[in-house]
């Protein structure tokens, strides 16, 4: 498998190889320092990023290699350049491709055209390097991913996507909770739902947050306008989604020692009060730092062809 586009890409093997190359970068930062001697990866940002970009950058650098990040204003593919002439070009010099763009079927393109590793840093619909560091985290905080019911409350986006399809390959229950109207794409999700019943993992969808919660072992939200949603809808989410806040009283219908995760950015008194990103129950730097790992991990096993990716 050359490229990550979305988690549901990987086989249940690939994210286990994953995940423990990530447990073993997160113990020994330095190893590999090697890999990508006199090396560059291209990072390429249409959207803003702080935890991709920083993480990706600095895993660039520990496998030894030269991290180049350009935005649309840079290339002359915000001039109109063709999406596979950027990709051509780019596989003559550079060892691997990040992009964070808007439409998934551009990355697409660019993995189609390149003939090095493309891996997706979050598009409208996927943001698989997000759901890496979330499984990694759910593993070291709350157990065996199989063993776990972990509540997704909010909107039904590229982070919500990502996280249900690694769950499911983990084999783990996911819940999700999200206003009528804002669910998971009804095509991803059935195919996340099929991956789900050969792996022994369960999808519920609904629209009732204290029971997606209910004995949970973690509550995760991300934002409610995603970067590139129309920001005329935010009034009007802001209402929809109110009963959607994950605070003390939610996260009290969880099972005690419950974990509450967001990807960040987030925005305290929106999708989660103050009191709960900041209270004794949040890992969110935890996650954030895992980033790290399961980026030099991702790199690292792209690089070395490691990956088979689903059957
Ligand atoms: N979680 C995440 O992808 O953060 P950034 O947008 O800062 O990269
Ligand atoms: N869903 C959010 C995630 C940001 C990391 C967005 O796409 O803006």
């Amino acid at each position: 498998m050359k490229d990550l586009l979305r988690t549901a890409h990987l086989s249940r093997d690939d994210l286990e190889l994953l995940l423990e190359l990530a447990r073993r970068f997160k113990e020994r930062p330095t190893q590999h320092r090697t890999e990508l001697s006199n090396q560059t990866v291209v990072l390429y940002f249409n959207k803003p990023s702080t935890r991709t970009r920083v993480s990706m950058c600095t895993a660039v650098a520990r496998l030894g290699g030269i991290p180049l990040t350009v935005g649309p204003t840079e290339l002359q593919l915000g001039r109109g350049e063709s999406i596979e002439d950027t990709a051509r070009t780019i596989s003559r010099y550079a060892r691997a491709f990040v992009i964070r763009t808007y439409r998934d079927e551009d990355v697409a393109r660019f993995a189609q055209a390149a003939t090095i590793p493309v891996i997706n840093a979050l598009t409208d619909q996927h943001h698989p390097c997000q759901s890496l560091a979330d499984l990694l985290t759910l593993q070291e905080h709350c157990g065996p991913i199989d063993t776990l019911r972990v509540a997704y409350v909010g909107a039904g986006n590229n982070v919500c996507h990502s996280l249900m399809e690694g769950i499911a390959l983990m084999g783990g229950t996911v819940a999700i909770a999200t206003p009528e109207g804002y669910g998971p794409d009804p095509e991803l999700l059935g195919e996340a739902r099929a991956l789900a019943g050969r792996h022994g993992g369960v999808i519920e969808v609904g629209h009732d947050p204290g029971a997606a919660a209910a004995g949970a072992h973690a509550i995760y939200t991300d934002v409610w306008l995603s970067m590139g949603d129309p920001e005329e809808e935010r009034a009007r989410r802001l209402e929809r989604f109110a009963p959607f806040q994950v605070d003390d009283a939610l996260m009290a219908r969880a099972r005690p020692g419950a974990r509450f995760l967001h990807c960040l950015p987030d925005h305290p008194g929106e999708e989660v009060t103050a009191e709960v990103v900041s209270g004794p129950a949040s890992v969110v730097f935890d996650q954030a730092e895992n980033r790290l790992h399961t980026a030099a991990a991702l790199l690292y096993a792209l690089l070395r062809d490691r990956l088979r990716g689903a059957a």
